[in-house]
């Protein structure tokens, strides 16, 4: 929710760098946007809408300056017009801000300051930081204290960056929001000199540096001729300076309309990565390090939206292996937490970031459980502040819809359980169908019908879909997807529960998707289930492997090779992601940013 970035030593690039900066980071909102460019004074620049927008209003505008801030913007405070667009300045506009997160106590300081005569201009709670170090400017601190005597009074979660009039640099601080500081050409910990580069996230600045390092809550920075980062006593911080694994290319569109087709058709090489030394096929071994030896009598998974319908399939795994399991809504885990007992807590996050999922991971911690992170983002808050990390290694996902990485979550959920509770027979089932994932799905990639399905359903108003067992989260998310991009009504159900209910909502204009898997039970009841909605008129779209008779009650038929049914989750969500992106693209939605939507979801 929401990008920041700033850099410092970058000359006369300092204005590209920004915006440059901002259009990667613009999945995390794009509600409006704007920048600050210190010179001797302070020019800014902002608008509602779009970095094109900023584009635009910036075109022909001379703005140089040694270094800035920029800012894109998911609203919280006030709805999103140009007085509410980042930066922010302080009533001598020759302070101005920019930030990330929420801070909760901004009306009383906002009285406050008002009281003492500060005029606010925005009904945004970050106007009261450029106004606090205003007044602590005025008490007679130095910038640096000012800026830092500031941040103290608020509550909440924050990354801020700014620039004061008459000092050379950045100053930055973060709690609960994340802040990355890149070292560009020439710049190191400890001399001075150089480009840095500060961000809400690495893409931002990616094409400039793979050198970073994260800050920690409560942790200062300040960037000028060098980087000083100090904690939350001043006391001077030493940090690790890691190196990004991942290459710039891969936050562009390589020639895909959208990030989001690119990165469906991404999922091979993502599955690859996520399988790589980690199942060796001949002697059916799963290895995942140390998390093997958690071994779990007990897993709670917390998640939210995808990534909580990769958990309701992670609790099915280990339930399935005869541990108990269950998947909760990260947003209401902590207010009614379960019993905790000796329960592996799970948190699912592409991003790991996710306020929600952070604040059930903390209840959890607090209360003692051992924590384990499955997320795709090294160096996210989550994978550093909790026990453990399962990553996915995915790749850099930008399209706002996850789907390479939901694809991703699966298979570590299966890779976490095979090596840590279940035994060599469900290894030599599930290894061979693990290594031939990738494949079936570049299959499917190459030659699926979701097109043709999409373009024959994309009037409709409504769109229904159902699975059972590990077809069920699919199923779930499968109308996730379509919703999210096409805002469209869809639902997912439980095959089993359409008929205690939603089945009132089925008539001749509400297809329905079936995953139907294998020819066991599951989908013989399925079956049942597209039955009943086929007497109500309803069209049938079923995607199945072939071996039930599914396909003599569907309308349309969407395959997938035959696999396990938990690798056959994954194969069946391709379609769906197709079927989701082809409708959305039909009805010219704003696929990769849709409304009142961003990736990185740290509000709660
Ligand atoms: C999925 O398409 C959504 N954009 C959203 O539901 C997302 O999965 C959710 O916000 C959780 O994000 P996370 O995985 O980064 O925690």
């Amino acid at each position: 929710m929401c990008g920041i970035i700033g850099c410092i030593g970058r000359g006369k690039h300092t204005l590209d760098t920004l915006v440059h900066g901002l259009e990667k980071l613009e999945y995390r909102g794009y509600d409006s946007a704007g920048v600050g460019v210190l010179n001797t004074d302070i020019s800014v620049c902002k608008t509602s809408g779009k970095i094109a927008d900023l584009r635009g209003k910036l075109d022909g505008q001379s703005i140089a300056g040694h270094a800035g801030i920029g800012h894109t913007r998911w609203s919280t405070h006030g709805p999103p017009t140009d007085a509410n667009a980042h930066p922010h300045l302080d009533c001598t506009e020759e302070i101005a801000v920019v930030h990330n997160g929420i801070i909760e106590n901004y009306q009383g300081l906002r009285d406050e300051l008002g009281s003492k005569g500060h005029c606010f201009t925005s009904d945004t709670d970050t106007e009261v930081v450029a106004h606090l170090i205003e007044e602590f400017i005025a008490a007679g601190e130095e910038p640096s204290q000012a800026f830092r005597t500031a941040i103290q009074q608020l509550e909440g979660s924050y990354a801020i960056a700014a620039v004061i009039e008459g000092t050379t640099g950045l100053f930055a601080a973060r709690n609960d929001s994340p802040l990355v500081v890149g070292l560009g050409d020439g710049a190191s910990t400890d001399e001075d000199g150089g480009q840095f580069f500060l961000a809400s996230d690495v893409p931002a600045f990616r094409d400039f540096t793979d050198r970073v390092i994260y800050l920690e809550d409560g942790e200062f920075a300040r960037l000028d001729g060098g980087l000083t980062i100090t904690d939350s006593e001043g006391k001077l911080v030493s940090k690790t300076v890691h190196t990004v694994e991942w290459d710039a290319e891969e936050t562009g569109k390589s020639g895909y309309d959208h990030f989001m087709l690119k990165e469906i058709h991404e999922q091979p090489r993502a599955l690859r990565q996520c399988l790589r030394s980690r199942v060796e096929e001949q002697t059916a071994t799963v290895d995942v390090g140390n998390l093997a030896d958690l071994n779990p009598s007990g897993v709670q998974f917390v998640a939210c939206g995808t990534s909580y319908h990769a958990a309701m399939y992670g609790a099915q795994v280990f339930r399935e292996a005869g541990v108990p399991a269950q998947a909760f809504l990260a947003s209401e885990y902590a207010t009614a937490p379960p019993p905790l007992g000796d329960d592996l807590v799970v948190g699912i996050s592409q991003s790991g970031e996710t306020a929600d999922t952070l604040s059930a991971l903390r209840e959890a911690s607090g209360r003692g459980a051992t924590t384990l992170t499955l997320t795709n983002t090294v160096g996210s808050t989550m994978d550093r502040e909790f026990d453990h990390t399962l990553f996915i290694y995915s790749g850099p996902e930008i399209g706002v819809a996850a789907t390479k990485t939901f694809a991703g979550q699966l298979t570590a959920l299966n890779l976490l359980s095979l090596a840590s509770v279940e035994g060599s027979r469900q290894r030599r089932e599930l290894v061979p169908a693990l290594r031939e994932l990738p494949g079936d799905v570049q299959r499917i990639l190459d030659d699926s019908m979701a097109e043709e399905v999409a373009e024959y359903y994309e009037d409709s108003r409504s769109y229904f879909f159902i699975g059972r067992g590990y077809q069920y989260p699919v199923a779930l998310e499968g109308a996730l997807k379509l919703k999210e991009i096409s805002y469209e009504h869809a639902e997912g159900f439980a095959a089993g529960e359409l008929k205690h209910g939603p089945l009132a909502l089925v008539d001749g204009n509400t297809p329905v998707f079936a995953l139907v898997v294998g020819d066991g039970e599951k989908a013989r009841k399925t079956v049942g289930n597209i039955k009943e909605v086929e007497a109500r008129d309803a069209p049938v779209v079923v995607i199945t492997d072939g071996q039930s008779d599914a396909e003599r009650y569907a309308d349309h038929v969407l395959e997938i090779p035959e696999s396990h049914p938990r690798t056959a989750a994954v194969l069946g969500n391709v379609q769906l992601q197709l079927v989701a992106y082809h409708i959305a693209n039909r009805l010219g939605r704003s696929i990769d940013k849709p409304r009142n939507l961003a990736k990185s979801v740290t509000v709660e």
